[in-house]
């Protein structure tokens, strides 16, 4: 198959680093990728106590690092992701918290919380526009009235202004290289990622939904929430929109 011209639907992709949370730890567990789980965490504990929230569903919650440091604040975590290998370490960094081996398009919530997190691109993975709004309406459900929902997409303007075909990065223990296609028609990123990691090398394909603000502020609007803030950083210190990442809170009234 040629890669940068295959179509995939997200369902029929292969997610090596997920299935090998060892991986995915020392990648990203130390800040690669701009993700600095404590920060983040006290970032979002920052929002929730504005927003009186206790219990939280994270939702394609990985090996369960914002878990674990929320639960260290005091918040009780409930676990969601389609992996089962990244559950059994989420299982680890939240003993107490509840776990859920699904994917979210099917999810039929069982109890609501106050908040739901979905961090870390989780959105940007469904691919079909049907698979989306079915997403979001099943986060809405999950989610009591008055309760928050924060998450992070890819971000369309940064990334078709500075578009780099080729991104190089050194990461724990070796290189990662990503080389990455846009379609354009269907707001897909296609990304295959080469990690060459203490001599072992994984090849890792990914493709991504890219949205502008007003795109996913509509998405909102049809699964039922409002959009309270949109920025840069799940802190919303600011209103800027120039990262990489759109991070959108968003609230069920
Ligand atoms: C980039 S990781 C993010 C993990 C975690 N939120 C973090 O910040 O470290 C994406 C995770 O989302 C999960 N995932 C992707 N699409 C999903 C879906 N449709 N339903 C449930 N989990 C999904 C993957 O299995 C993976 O664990």
């Amino acid at each position: 198959m040629n890669f940068l011209n295959s179509t995939d639907s997200y369902m029929a992709m292969s997610h090596i680093i997920y299935d090998i949370p060892e991986l995915y730890m020392s990648l990203y567990y130390n800040g690669g990728s701009g993700n600095d789980y404590k920060r983040q965490a006290l970032e979002l504990s920052r929002v929730f106590r504005m927003c009186d929230v206790e219990d939280v569903l994270d939702v394609g919650c990985g090996p369960g690092l914002h878990a674990g440091e929320l639960v260290r604040m005091g918040y009780r975590v409930d676990m969601l992701d389609r992996s089962g290998k990244m559950l059994e370490v989420a299982r680890k960094n939240n003993p107490d918290g509840r776990t859920i081996l699904c994917d979210i398009v099917d999810y039929r919530p069982q109890r609501t919380y106050s908040a739901v997190i979905s961090l870390f691109l989780v959105m940007s993975y469904m691919t079909d526009t049907r698979h989306i709004i079915r997403a979001f309406r099943n986060i809405h459900d999950s989610i009591r009235p008055g309760g928050v929902f924060v998450f992070d997409v890819v971000n369309a303007l940064p990334l078709l202004r500075d578009f780099q075909k080729v991104i190089y990065m050194r990461i724990p223990g070796g290189v990662n290289l990503w080389e990455r296609r846009v379609d354009v028609k269907r707001s897909l990123l296609h990304a295959r990622g080469v990690f060459v990691v203490n001599g072992r090398e994984y090849t890792d394909d990914h493709t991504f939904r890219f949205y502008t603000p007003s795109e996913i502020v509509l998405f909102m609007e049809m699964a039922g929430f409002r959009v309270l803030r949109i920025g840069d950083d799940v802190g919303f210190r600011t209103s800027e929109c120039n990262g990489p990442r759109l991070f959108i809170l968003a609230r069920k009234d």
